[in-house]
């Protein structure tokens, strides 16, 4: 099923692009079954998720073809498939048909995708996986550095979109250097305005995060300041964000709560069966 994305200037916000990888991590801790990230997905949807991210990886570390395959079966949003410029790739996501697609830099030893794409270096390569996308009927991003040279160079390769990396902002933030959060939201904004003025869609993701991270606790950093997510969501350029890893931890200690009082009433029904 195909879905038409919800408009940006619908909702004058970023529309959320919620990253399910990190429950596929979790599953794949035992091996087993659950908890099952497709059903995350659809739980994500249902609590306004505007569009379902993942990254099939080339290693499988987290999300599985077979995940992908029931993703585009079961999940009622726009599916984001973050990918490596590879053929395999770019050859699955034809046949998969999602309706976004994000080429991301991809290298084997990485914890996370850690630097933008080099179009630039690279940009035949990308030009013709553009094509090819675009033929399949996909709308391609490329993720890349708040760079010009990156962002003239994704123009050229015919990608209608642009997600802008705000991992160095999101890392200046956490380490509570205001210096360099400031100098970094200054290059994402000059990059954000130049990728504007080729007529390109501008998204932006990475590492982004809330402020109130939970209970204070003496380890934490006391971050009390907008929090890095607000940074860049406010920014008017932003029409997307895609937002994981902060995002699935927040869950969990949000969702603490209910899931110890789950299992405390479990435990004490099961003795009056
Ligand atoms: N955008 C892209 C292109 C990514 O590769 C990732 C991480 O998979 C994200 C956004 C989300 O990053 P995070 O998990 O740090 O929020």
């Amino acid at each position: 099923m195909s879905f038409s994305p919800l408009q940006w200037t619908d909702t004058h916000s970023a529309l959320l692009g919620v990253n399910i990888d990190h429950v596929a991590t979790l599953r794949n801790a035992r091996g087993g079954l659950y908890p099952d990230p497709v059903a995350l997905a659809a739980l994500a949807v249902e609590a306004g998720a505007d569009i379902i991210t993942f990254h099939l990886r080339e290693d499988r570390r987290h999300i599985r073809d077979a995940d992908v395959e029931r993703m585009k079966e079961h999940i009622r949003a726009p599916l984001n498939f973050e990918a490596a410029v590879t053929d395999e790739m770019v050859t699955l996501i034809e046949r998969i048909r999602p309706e976004h697609v994000c080429l991301v830099p991809e290298r084997r030893q990485e914890i996370t995708t850690e630097g933008g794409l080099d179009v630039r270096g690279q940009l035949a390569r990308v030009k013709d996986a553009c094509a090819r996308l675009a033929a399949a009927g996909s709308r391609v991003s490329l993720f890349i550095g708040a760079d010009p040279e990156q962002i003239d160079a994704a123009a050229e390769a015919g990608a209608p979109c642009v997600e802008l990396h705000t991992g160095p902002l999101a890392n200046a933030w956490w380490a509570q250097d205001d210096a360099a959060v400031q100098a970094e939201l200054t290059r994402l904004k000059q990059g954000l305005a130049h990728a504007r003025g080729l007529g390109l869609r501008t998204h932006a993701g990475h590492g982004l995060a809330l402020s109130d991270t939970g209970p204070a606790m003496p380890w934490m950093p006391t971050v009390q300041r907008t929090s890095s997510a607000a940074l860049i969501a406010a920014l008017p350029e932003v029409m997307e964000l895609h937002i994981g890893h902060a995002l699935i931890g927040h869950a969990v200690m949000v969702g603490l709560r209910q899931a110890i009082g789950d299992f405390k009433a479990e435990i004490v029904r099961s003795r009056r069966a």
